[in-house]
């Protein structure tokens, strides 16, 4: 079986089905949040807040080097402003995970990140790799996608939540994924997935 195509990145991009999108960088929130939605599922990209700094002029993504972009571009906007189309568009406001991406080890939303507050590396589900092949193996053997859209974001935090630990409950595991929506196959296949690449991770120690 193959591997979700949607996890691809530099291609041309399918657009968002009923989903306005809005400019991340008018929805950025002027005080901190709780970093979590109602169901606990972390909301880094929302609770990015800090002071200004002057802007790199160029950022790290997946081990090439991209314009910062304009000032008061988000992190998304600076993506795919340079090509980078596998963080996906969608809410534009930091609710539905489509556009997920590392920044070092953390999974953040990209529509809501500044970019001028970003200091690492970035990766996308392009990115990821070997490190991330597991992953995507499970994902197809599960059907944990359809229409694939948010497929790159499920990844790329599925990838976050097994690097900080694979020694996590299928309960755990549920609640780190729910910030990432998907309208496609229930959430079962996706958490699925994900708990099997933990368990054989566990295995492979
Ligand atoms: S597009 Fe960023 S969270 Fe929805
Ligand atoms: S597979 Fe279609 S939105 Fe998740």
């Amino acid at each position: 079986m193959g591997e979700p195509g949607p996890v691809e990145g530099r291609r041309s991009e399918r657009p968002s089905r009923g989903v306005p999108a809005r400019r991340g960088r008018d929805v950025v929130p002027d005080r901190p949040s709780s970093g979590r939605n109602a169901a606990g599922a972390p909301l880094e990209g929302r609770a990015v807040v800090g002071p200004p700094r002057v802007q790199a002029e160029h950022l790290r993504v997946d081990g090439d080097v991209v314009p910062a972009g304009a000032p008061g571009a988000s992190l998304l906007e600076v993506l795919r402003g340079a090509g980078i189309f596998a963080a996906k568009q969608a809410c534009g406001r930091g609710e539905c995970g489509a556009c997920t991406v590392l920044v070092g080890d953390r999974a953040v939303m990209s529509c809501t990140m500044p970019a001028a507050l970003v200091t690492g590396e970035v990766t996308t589900a392009a990115g990821l790799g070997d490190d991330a092949a597991d992953l995507r193996a499970a994902f197809a053997d599960h059907a944990a996608f359809q229409c694939g859209f948010c497929t790159p974001g499920q990844v790329v935090r599925a990838a976050a939540v097994l690097r900080e630990s694979v020694d996590r409950s299928r309960d755990e595991i549920a609640r780190e994924m729910s910030g990432n929506i998907c309208r496609c196959t229930g959430y079962r296949q996706i958490v699925d997935a994900v708990c099997a690449v933990a368990e054989s991770r566990q295995a492979a120690r």
